[in-house]
């Protein structure tokens, strides 16, 4: 049977289950695949623990470039992450001829521009499966199950982390700040959570799905990401009385004017699937014209379902290794020459539904000077609450549900509503999606 000889550069969570996974199904994924995918090499910083994790056979260094540029080596796993050595890693792979397979979202959303490019021009495959939503086949399933499609749209929960606390924070009716402390005890959250927090996770993932969905570049420097740092325990419990639930969305959507590129809390109604993934599974609905929705859920991290996706592309690699790159399913779904410079729009320019909570004096007029602030920029109101002042206070939470506007639009209202003298502080907004077509 023929061979396939694998290098894996980082044995760390992802590179260990992805050891152990090819390991333990060795003689299914031959069978499957008609190669013997054979990890040769393994490169980390702590040799002795790399050591203990494989097989005496398998050559293991700190010196990851030496794997790169070893003669016998077939196929490069980067699992280390980050953007400097990884890529430099990456591209001397791809200039050794070498396949790669990358779970590296950042370096892929940032520079696979420039790394696609580089592979094309040295006939060899990049594949990246596990950079988006972990264990979910979804660059499969949008860029070869759903290939017949006009890809409408993508939807999106896909940080773990952000869900796991937006779910601690629905179901226990805490806040952000006493959620993440336990996020990060139970190692949910990392020690500095930014990625995670602000978005930019999600704005990663979400770049790479909008490329393949759309047949455009990677726009990651174009994506707006607002995270949930600032989200209150209240916001989240209004939206359930009436009938929605906050996620942190990813959506890319096409429209005649550009692609919407935006990760931010959102207001989705419950009764939707992808409203009630909980904890930190992800989940994915993507809207095609002929299939219409449809919905991809599992883990979105962890060893084994992230070594999951890692293994599948090995094995592509295993079956394509030989096919020449016009025969290839292309590395964004589209043939080089037919991918779009699709301009993406500033957020001013997307529409949207708006879940607004001000804090209103309880006086006559207030409401009647509010809904016409909204009238007068023709945004039309949903759905509508005034929450009873608590005992001693003068001023009212009021929750307004909007129908779509354009966001400039919105920015004006709220400007005009937060100058009234009846209105106390900041107006909260949080976008909404109806996610139904
Ligand atoms: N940090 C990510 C998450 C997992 O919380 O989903 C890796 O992409």
């Amino acid at each position: 049977m023929k061979q396939l000889n694998v290098g894996i550069l980082g044995l760390g969570t992802v590179g260990g289950g992805t050891y152990k996974v090819l390991t333990r199904n060795a003689e299914e994924i031959s069978r499957r695949t008609g190669v013997n995918i054979k990890v040769t090499h393994v490169a980390d910083r702590n040799i002795e623990m790399a050591k203990a994790q494989v097989a005496a056979d398998v050559v293991v260094t700190d010196d990851a470039f030496s794997v790169v540029n070893h003669p016998s080596v077939d196929v490069v796993v980067e699992l280390i992450g980050g953007y400097t050595v990884s890529k430099a890693l990456l591209l001397a792979a791809i200039a050794n001829k070498k396949h790669v397979v990358t779970a590296n979202k950042a370096l892929i959303a940032v520079h696979g521009n420039e790394i696609f490019s580089a592979a094309s021009a040295n006939n060899v495959i990049v594949a990246f499966e596990a950079a988006v939503a972990g264990g979910i086949p979804i660059i499969k399933a949008l860029r070869e199950g759903l290939g017949a499609n006009h890809v409408e749209w993508v939807a999106g929960i896909i940080n773990g982390t952000t869900n796991f606390i937006l779910t601690e924070m629905r179901e226990k009716g805490l806040s952000y700040q006493d959620v993440i402390g336990e996020a990060q005890r139970l190692g949910y959250a990392e020690a500095d959570p930014t990625f995670d927090v602000e978005g930019i996770d999600a704005a990663h993932k979400l770049t790479i799905m909008s490329a393949i969905a759309f047949g455009m570049p990677m726009k990651f420097d174009e994506a707006y990401t607002e995270g949930i740092t600032r989200l209150e325990q209240v916001d989240i419990q209004y939206a359930e009385e009436l009938g929605y639930r906050v996620k942190l969305l990813g959506i890319t959507k096409r429209t005649d004017d550009g692609v919407e590129l935006r990760v931010h809390p959102t207001l989705i109604p419950e009764k939707r699937l992808i409203a009630n993934v909980n904890g930190a599974m992800n989940a994915v609905v993507v809207k095609g014209d002929a299939v219409g929705p449809t919905l991809y859920y599992g883990a979105g991290a962890g060893a084994e379902p992230t070594a999951s996706s890692v293994v599948a592309d090995l094995m592509d690699v295993a079956r394509l290794i030989d096919a020449s790159s016009a025969q290839r399913v292309p590395y964004l779904a589209f043939q080089p020459d037919q991918v779009k410079d699709l301009p993406v729009l500033p957020i001013d320019q997307v529409k949207s539904a708006y879940y607004l909570r001000l804090r209103a004096s309880d006086k006559p007029g207030v409401l009647a000077e509010v809904t016409k602030i909204l009238g007068d920029r023709a945004i039309s109101i949903d759905a509508m609450m005034q929450k009873e002042p608590e005992e001693n206070e003068t001023e009212a939470d009021i929750v307004i549900l909007t129908h779509i506007t354009v966001e400039e639009n919105m920015n004006a209202a709220i400007a005009a509503i937060e100058a009234l003298s009846a209105i106390t502080g900041k107006v909260v907004r949080i976008r909404m999606e109806e996610l139904a077509k």
